[in-house]
């Protein structure tokens, strides 16, 4: 069969490969991995703004590469993504030192040391682009080099991008401010803080200009007050997972401080959900991935779900490494555990006593609400059994009694909360229904007060009144009408 060679042209596929979608946290976290799968201990990473004329520039004191190595490393593809790849090892697809890079600024030059014998490469994609081919520079433009510096051990790379069009508007009208520089080199720092953190908490020090990056765990393991649930491994196409539930402390034992810091990066809202670690990096956070959605009494639950490279096919782990999807065999598990997590969350954020499962000494005779079952949409109910109102109730006439117990179920049935259910909101689709004894009983008792009060007297008035009160909504007009008409009007009559 005949073929022909078709190579493709090399600035299209530079340009595109700058647009897939990198953020510059990620694409800084992207290189850091490289010094990590070197074995660096120290990484250094230098921002340096000169009015939108800066660099940014990653120094590791990993183990370095040959010539060879080099020129491989800097070709776009350098490993074939179905490679097995070592265990723990952070790179899969032969691409972030280009991709990442790119997406920064228009020039890479590496530098880097293997015992003593140092080796450079630069690509620089204005002259790729010009010539329309692959043309990579064996040196380092002299103007790049003194702003690089040196290595001073026998063995590192520096990673140095500059012509920095996308991360801070370099050649264009729009060079960012220094303000702004700033409030991303920030952004990008705590993003590394949690992103790392495992790493950072093992001996790994990375520092931004200068500065030490102290770990951020979203766990709040060292927090006495956190609830650290069983580690369970389960076996996703026969490759290990291991997932470590946690439902942070209530947000009352924070102090403000605090309490903005535990929030994280996207607050503690959207830091609720899943946290996907790869071989102890984290590539995903804060996500239910579709299986739940975020609401506020589930804010404090946060599930770590640690996997290994060899499984990137199941997660489907993207170039960026910023993104995964669950495997279906994983995904049963996962709901179970995050739907009971998600409900101790809910208790806790309500001060519901449950000591078998929060281990909370709260009282229970003291809760103004409580939750009727144990269902995740299950409704309130007012705590009938409350001291004080046991001692209001007492103290007053059965008529009047009668009318502050028909006021009190109104409240419970029109709380915020219990409306957020929609579906009790719409009208069930039957002519006549069955309504509940109870519901039947508030009924007649919210007409004979409206109508006692000389509210309303008109019965299709009554009728509209109750059918849009909160906590009737479900109810049709016609079996409204039809109970008004058989227990109220006859006796009113
Ligand atoms: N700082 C470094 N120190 C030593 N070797 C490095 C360094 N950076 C890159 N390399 C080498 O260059 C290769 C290519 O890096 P690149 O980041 O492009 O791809 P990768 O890490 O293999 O995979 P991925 O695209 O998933 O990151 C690496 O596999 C590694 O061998
Ligand atoms: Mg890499």
């Amino acid at each position: 069969m005949y073929t022909i060679l078709t190579q493709p042209s090399a600035a299209p596929v530079i340009q595109s490969l700058r647009n897939i979608g990198y953020k510059a946290q990620t694409a800084i976290a992207d290189i850091v991995d490289n010094g990590i799968d070197a074995e660096a201990t120290d990484i250094h990473i230098t921002f340096k703004y000169d009015n939108g004329n800066g660099y940014i520039k990653i120094q590791d004191n990993g183990k370095g590469m040959t010539d060879k190595e080099l020129q491989i490393a800097m070709t776009i593809g350098s490993k074939d993504p179905r490679e097995e790849r070592k265990q723990h090892e952070l790179g899969r697809f032969g691409m972030g030192l280009k991709t990442g890079s790119f997406s920064l600024g228009q020039r890479l030059s590496v530098l880097t040391k293997i015992d003593g014998v140092i080796s450079e490469r630069c690509w620089d994609l204005e002259y790729v682009s010009t010539h329309n081919e692959w043309y990579l520079f064996k040196e380092i433009p002299s103007e790049v080099k003194w702003k690089m510096g040196t290595i001073d051990s026998d063995n590192g790379t520096i990673v140095f991008i500059d012509k920095l069009d996308r991360f801070c508007g370099y050649g264009t009208e729009k060079i960012i401010q220094l303000s702004s520089y700033y409030a991303k080199v920030a952004r990008i720092r705590k993003f590394l803080e949690m992103v790392f953190q495992v790493k950072l908490d093992n001996g790994l020090n990375i520092y931004i200009n200068d500065n030490f990056l102290d770990s951020w765990d979203p766990f709040l393991c060292e927090h006495p007050k956190t609830l650290e649930g069983e580690t369970q491994i389960i076996k996703v196409n026969r490759k290990r997972v291991k997932i470590t539930p946690y439902v942070l402390p209530h947000p009352s034992t924070f102090n403000e401080t605090e309490y903005k810091i535990a929030g994280g990066i996207k607050g503690w809202r959207d830091q609720q959900g899943f946290y996907i670690y790869r071989e102890g990096r984290l590539v995903n956070f804060g996500d239910w991935f579709g299986l739940f959605t975020k609401d506020s009494f589930s804010e404090l639950v946060r599930i770590k779900i640690d996997f290994t490279n060899n499984a990137d096919d199941d997660w489907k782990i993207d170039i960026k490494k910023s993104s995964v999807s669950i495997p279906e065999d994983a995904k049963e598990n996962l709901k179970a555990i995050g739907k009971y997590y998600r409900q101790v969350s809910k208790e806790i954020m309500l001060y519901r006593a449950k000591p078998s499962r929060t281990q909370s000494k709260m009282k229970g005779s003291l809760h103004t609400w409580e939750l009727a079952n144990d269902e995740a949409d299950s409704p309130y109910l007012l705590n009938r059994n409350h001291s004080i109102l046991t001692n209001i109730l007492k103290d007053i006439d059965e008529d009047m009694r009668r009318k502050f117990n028909l006021y009190l179920k109104l409240v419970e049935l029109g709380s915020p909360n219990n409306l957020l259910h929609s579906s009790s909101l719409v009208k069930k689709e039957k002519q006549v229904q069955e309504v509940d004894e109870k519901i039947k009983y508030y009924i007649i008792e919210l007409s004979k007060t409206l109508i006692d009060s000389n509210e309303i007297i008109i019965l299709e008035e009554i009728v509209d009144a109750i059918s849009l009160f909160p906590g009737f909504e479900s109810v049709e007009r016609t079996t409204i009408k039809n109970i008004l008409e058989k227990d109220v009007l006859v006796n009113e009559r």
